[in-house]
C-alpha cells in the first residue's frame, strides 16, 4: 500500500474478517479497503470464500470475527437493510429479477425496498416519484431506459444482468458488491458491462467478484486473490500477474 493511499479512510474496508461453518473457515482473516475511483476485483477457485465475503459487506450473513467499517464507521453490527440506506448495494451471483415485471419496475422496487416507506411497496408507480426517479437514472446510467417498459423476464441474459445493475442503483449506493456480474455473458455483452463499470467507478466503490480472467485484467484497478478462505494477493493488476504464488495456486500461467 502507497503512502497517499494509507492515508485515506477507505470507503468500505474490512479488518480481519472471517465466516466460519462448522469446522470450514470459508473467510479467513480477510482485509480489503474499498475506495471511490476504483474497481476492485476478488478472484479465486470455487469455493474460495467470494460469495461469502459479499454477504458479510452487505450484512446478509454475520462475520463470526473481525470488523467491518464503511466510511470511517464500525457497521460489523448493522443489519443488511441499514447497511444498504447507508449506502452498500450489491448484486448476486445467481440472478434475482421479477420477471414478470417491466424493467422499470424492477428498478423501481429495488429503490423502495432499500428506502421503504411501510405503507409504500407495492403502491402505484406514479405514487411514489422518489422511487420513480431513482429508477429512471439508475436506468440512464445502465444504457437500459429504451428497455423500460419491456418484460424484464424477457431481457437477454446480459440485458437482465444489466438489469441486476440497474437495481442495485436504483438503492443510490455508493458501495456495489458486483457478484459474477459477467457469468454467462457474450464478447459484446461482457465490452458493455466492462464500459458500465468503469464508468460507474468515477462515483462509487466497485467490488467485483469475477471469474473471467480477460475481463479482470481489462477492468481492475486492484486484484486481490483468495484461496481457501484466505488473500494470497492484494496488488495492482500488473502485480498480481507476475505473482508467483498466485500464478502456481489460480493463474495456472507459471512458465
Ligand atoms: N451457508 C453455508 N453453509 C455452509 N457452507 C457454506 C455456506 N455458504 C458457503 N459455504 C461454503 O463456504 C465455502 C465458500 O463458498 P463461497 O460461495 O463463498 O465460494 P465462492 O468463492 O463464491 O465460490 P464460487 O466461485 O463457486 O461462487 C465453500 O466451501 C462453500 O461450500
Ligand atoms: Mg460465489
Amino acid at each position: 500500500m502507497t503512502a497517499d493511499r494509507a492515508s485515506l479512510v477507505p470507503l468500505l474496508r474490512a479488518v480481519g474478517l472471517t465466516r466460519r461453518f462448522g469446522g470450514l473457515t470459508a473467510v479467513d482473516a480477510v482485509d480489503v479497503d474499498l475506495e471511490v475511483g476504483e474497481v476492485h476485483a476478488v478472484i479465486g477457485t470455487n469455493g474460495a470464500g467470494k460469495s461469502t465475503l459479499i454477504n458479510m459487506l452487505s450484512g446478509e450473513m454475520p462475520a463470526s470475527a473481525g470488523q467491518i467499517q464503511f466510511a470511517g464507521r464500525d457497521i460489523t453490527h448493522w443489519p443488511q437493510a441499514q447497511r444498504a440506506r447507508a449506502g452498500v448495494g450489491r448484486s448476486y451471483q445467481r440472478t434475482t429479477i421479477f420477471p414478470s415485471f417491466s424493467v422499470l419496475e424492477n428498478c423501481r422496487l429495488a429503490a423502495q425496498a432499500a428506502h421503504p416507506r411501510a405503507w409504500a411497496l407495492w403502491e402505484a408507480a406514479d405514487r411514489c416519484p422518489q422511487s420513480l426517479r431513482a429508477a429512471h437514472e439508475a436506468l440512464e446510467a445502465t444504457g437500459l431506459e429504451d428497455d423500460a417498459h419491456r418484460i424484464a423476464g424477457s431481457m437477454s441474459h446480459g440485458g437482465k444482468r444489466q438489469l441486476e445493475i440497474a437495481m442495485c442503483l436504483a438503492t443510490r449506493p455508493r458501495v456495489l458488491l458486483l457478484d459474477e456480474p459477467l457469468a454467462g455473458m457474450g464478447a459484446e455483452e461482457t465490452d458493455r458491462m466492462l464500459a458500465l463499470l468503469d464508468q460507474l467507478k468515477v462515483e462509487h466503490a466497485v467490488m467485483l467478484v469475477e471469474h473471467d480472467m480477460d475481463a479482470v485484467f481489462r477492468v481492475a484497478d486492484r486484484i486481490t486473490v483468495m484461496v481457501n478462505g484466505q488473500v494470497i494477493a492484494s496488488d495492482l493488476p500488473e502485480q498480481v500477474r507476475s505473482n508467483r504464488d498466485v500464478q502456481i495456486a489460480y493463474l495456472g500461467t507459471e512458465q
